[in-house]
């Protein structure tokens, strides 16, 4: 019966060709139709989302679209790391198996040499006390089509162009899968803390002037990297003042 129940606990990776998002996917399944660490896949989203309400562009074949529910035992005071803790899972994979050196921009989007190659959208569902349920959503661009290059707005570069060949993008997957998994365990175990350097080696804003937007407001500062509940350590007039998630964004000045 062990062996039974172990076999139910883990799902397969569900692979779609055709979906809206992964991240929706999975949050209307929400709370009784995941297992935890349960992941999906597609080839396409017609209506792929990023942060703050912009659109993920997802052509047909071209990139990776992948999404993983996470149970949060520890409930939602640990959900602001998660999308480091993802952040970090991915550029280990990228280091320790394509040799590539990436860096990591507050609180979720993987740069190489200053262009985008990934970005990780965390969506909770649950209150503010008590445990929550999470989905992770990556993308990460590989071979990026010409059509779909101009609707992006920004500098942006895939796997094809940084590594001069074709990848698998199953064993890509099952190496991210497995990573994730990995950190995120970590992390349920020991918090942030033990991640903290490997964050602070790959931080793309550390000792950058930045402005901070929320809403209409905008802060100027430097970043001093992350404390240990995953806030950015902003300094404004010689003031550490930590930054949470949220509705915030970044930029460099
Ligand atoms: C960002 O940088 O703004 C986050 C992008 C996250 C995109 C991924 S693709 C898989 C998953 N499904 C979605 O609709 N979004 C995430």
């Amino acid at each position: 019966t062990t062996q039974l129940a172990n076999l139910k606990r883990k799902n397969l990776v569900e692979v779609h060709s055709i979906i809206d998002s992964t991240n929706s996917y999975l949050m209307r399944r929400l709370p009784n139709n995941v297992t935890h660490g349960q992941t999906c896949v597609s080839e396409f989203q017609s209506a792929g989302r990023g942060r703050r309400g912009k659109e993920w562009v997802s052509p047909f074949g071209s990139h990776l679209y992948l999404s993983m529910y996470w149970y949060l035992e520890q409930g939602m005071s640990a959900a602001m790391g998660i999308s480091l803790v993802v952040g970090i899972a991915v550029s280990d994979v990228l280091q320790q198996q394509y040799g590539l050196d990436v860096q990591l921009k507050w609180p979720n989007d993987i740069y190489i040499n200053g262009k985008k190659l990934a970005g990780i959208l965390v969506e909770l569902e649950g209150q503010s006390i008590g445990p929550g349920n999470c989905v992770i959503g990556l993308g990460l661009n590989i071979n990026m089509p010409k059509q779909s290059a101009d609707k992006i707005d920004q500098p942006w570069t895939d796997l094809g162009n940084e590594l001069n060949r074709d990848v698998d993008r199953n064993i890509l997957s099952a190496q991210l899968i497995a990573k994730i998994s990995e950190r995120l365990e970590q992390h349920h175990q020991f918090g942030l803390a033990p991640m903290l350097d490997d964050w602070q080696r790959q931080d793309f804003f550390y000792n950058k002037q930045v402005k901070l937007l929320t809403g209409d407001k905008e802060t100027r500062g430097i970043c001093k990297g992350i404390n240990s509940s995953g806030a950015l350590l902003l300094e404004v007039d010689g003031k550490q003042l930590p930054i949470y998630g949220g509705e915030v964004s970044l930029r460099g000045v």
